[in-house]
């Protein structure tokens, strides 16, 4: 869609959500103490895991790095400040990539994004140390044909790195999905022929959802008063009750991190 926008209820969602974080202290507050560090995320990752992803692809001032489904670029801006890398990131919502380009005006031969749908966006093969997704990956139509491509704009020895969830609903479901070489993307990246190593964070997820749940609620009055309680009930949707057991919650969670080599 490189310059039309698609109406769906999912793209006015990150629309609206957009500008209400960016100046949001409550969500900022929210983020110090659930994530440890206020990068407005929209994810479920602490720094540290963040920081232990960026060992796994081991960054260097020369690199070039793509983040996908950036958001406002905060992550972005985070790695680039850290490692002295140059980092690209898109985003199709173009309120977010407004809000990024804008923030880090400064920094723009640093730091470069660009609206794009992770469904049809293009770059050069060859243009990538490292391509990163934390939590976007969920947006592609076609995840083999998604990954295929990233792979083609990495740089030999370049790294792919992929924060990712798997949800099962249905109890009635397999769980076969939930486990880290049959998700749909450890399958995706098998019929790619693209070979991973994978990290189990479901345990770590389990922690910080729960965390969730305590901080939103800490901090409901704060969201009310400054008029974004919207904010306060989806970050309670996406939290769960300090009472669920970790055996309870492996029955309809699994988190990994993908890594993967070019080789
Ligand atoms: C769960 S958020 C994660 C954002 C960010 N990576 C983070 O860690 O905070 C998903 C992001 O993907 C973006 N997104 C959704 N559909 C997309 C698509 N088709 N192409 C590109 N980005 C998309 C959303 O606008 C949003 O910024």
């Amino acid at each position: 869609m490189a310059n039309e926008a698609p109406f769906d209820d999912m793209f006015i969602w990150y629309e609206e959500l957009y500008p209400s974080v960016d100046s949001s202290k409550a969500y900022s507050e929210y983020c110090k103490r659930v994530h440890g560090e206020d990068l407005s995320q929209q994810n479920f990752c602490t720094i540290d895991q963040i920081d232990f992803m960026l060992s796994e692809i081991n960054l260097s001032a020369d690199s070039q790095v793509l983040d996908i489904g950036c958001g406002t670029g905060k992550l972005a801006e985070y790695i680039s400040n850290i490692s002295k890398a140059t980092v690209y990131g898109f985003d199709y919502s173009p309120t977010a990539i407004r809000l990024a380009s804008e923030r880090t005006y400064s920094k723009r031969d640093k730091l470069i994004f660009e609206n794009g749908d992770i469904n049809d966006k293009e770059y050069p093969p060859d243009t990538f140390d490292a391509i990163i997704s934390v939590d976007s990956l969920y947006f592609a139509n076609d995840l083999e044909n998604a990954i295929t491509k990233m792979y083609s704009w990495l740089h030999l020895k370049g790294m792919l790195a992929f924060y990712y969830s798997v949800m099962r609903f249905d109890r009635k479901e397999s769980k076969d999905i939930m486990s880290s070489k049959k998700t749909p993307l450890a399958k995706a990246l098998i019929n790619a022929g693209i070979a991973y190593s994978v990290f189990d964070f479901t345990k770590e997820c389990y922690e910080h959802q729960k965390l969730k749940r305590k901080t939103a609620l800490d901090l409901k009055n704060d969201f009310k008063e400054e008029g974004t309680i919207f904010l306060f009930d989806y970050l309670f949707r996406e939290s769960i009750s300090e009472d669920m057991s970790f055996e309870d919650y492996k029955e309809f969670c699994a988190r990994f991190l993908y890594i993967c080599r070019k080789t």
